[in-house]
């Protein structure tokens, strides 16, 4: 994975028909998707319950471009060698998961994954500020995770903040729920580069119908290189 800061978009096959994951992935890939977001959720940290590792190593098989998981669990540390051995390729873990962020980001990359962390959006961007030596990826939550289509919550300010403490580091920043054509652009704007989309990839098409899938995901690009224009 070379690091840039185009925009990149990462469906979360949250909004996946969960009977066809495979042909799913395969779709949103051949449609144009940049990364697939996995989101891992343990009905502890968040209400809702998803995938564990032996499901993560199954999609890994069909995912061609990164696979980028999204532990919503608690704690995250036990795990991070499961997730590495499934083929993350990047490995989220919330800042608020436990005490010791700083070490589990450092066992995230001595296990040879690309680090990330996220943030609620009750959690300021200060957070951050002395792990960023130690972090690929900053992922901003603009809903309270747990749930896809939820709605989506505005933390452009928060963005801002985190792109003028990233300056020139390779450092990822991810918008994470109720991302659109509409909510999309001043993301981009303040500093995001890759954008989160379950609800607004997968809304209105299937596997039969993948081109749909392709027309949601050019609908956000679009709207964000028209703000782009207009700037
Ligand atoms: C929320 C998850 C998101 C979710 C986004 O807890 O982390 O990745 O799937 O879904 P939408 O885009 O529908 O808000
Ligand atoms: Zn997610």
């Amino acid at each position: 994975m070379t690091f840039d800061r185009t925009l990149k978009i990462a469906p979360s096959i949250l909004s996946a028909d969960f009977a066809d994951f495979g042909r799913e992935i395969q779709a949103i890939e051949a449609q144009g998707a940049d990364w697939v977001h996995v989101d891992v959720m343990d009905g502890h940290f968040v209400p809702n319950l998803t995938f564990g590792p032996p499901a993560v190593k199954a999609f890994r098989q069909h995912v061609k471009t990164v696979m980028d998981v999204h532990l919503m669990i608690a704690p995250v540390d036990p795990y991070i060698d499961a997730y590495a051995d499934a083929g993350a390729d990047i490995l989220t873990a919330h800042l608020e998961a436990g005490p010791h962020i700083h070490r589990t980001l450092q066992a995230i990359r001595a296990a040879g994954m690309k680090a990330g962390v996220a943030l609620n959006p009750g959690t300021p961007a200060s957070a951050v500020e002395h792990l960023l030596e130690l972090a690929d990826l900053v992922c901003v939550m603009t809903v309270n995770p747990g749930f896809g289509g939820q709605k989506f919550i505005d933390m452009t300010a928060k963005v801002h903040a985190l792109r003028a403490m990233i300056g020139d580091r390779p450092v990822h920043i991810e918008i994470d729920g109720g991302v659109d054509p509409t909510t999309a652009p001043a993301l981009i704007e303040a500093g995001a580069d890759v954008l989160v989309a379950g609800s607004a990839v997968f809304r209105g098409g299937s596997v039969d119908q993948p081109e749909v899938y392709g027309a949601n995901m050019r609908a956000i690009r679009e709207a964000v290189a028209k703000m782009g224009a207009a700037a």
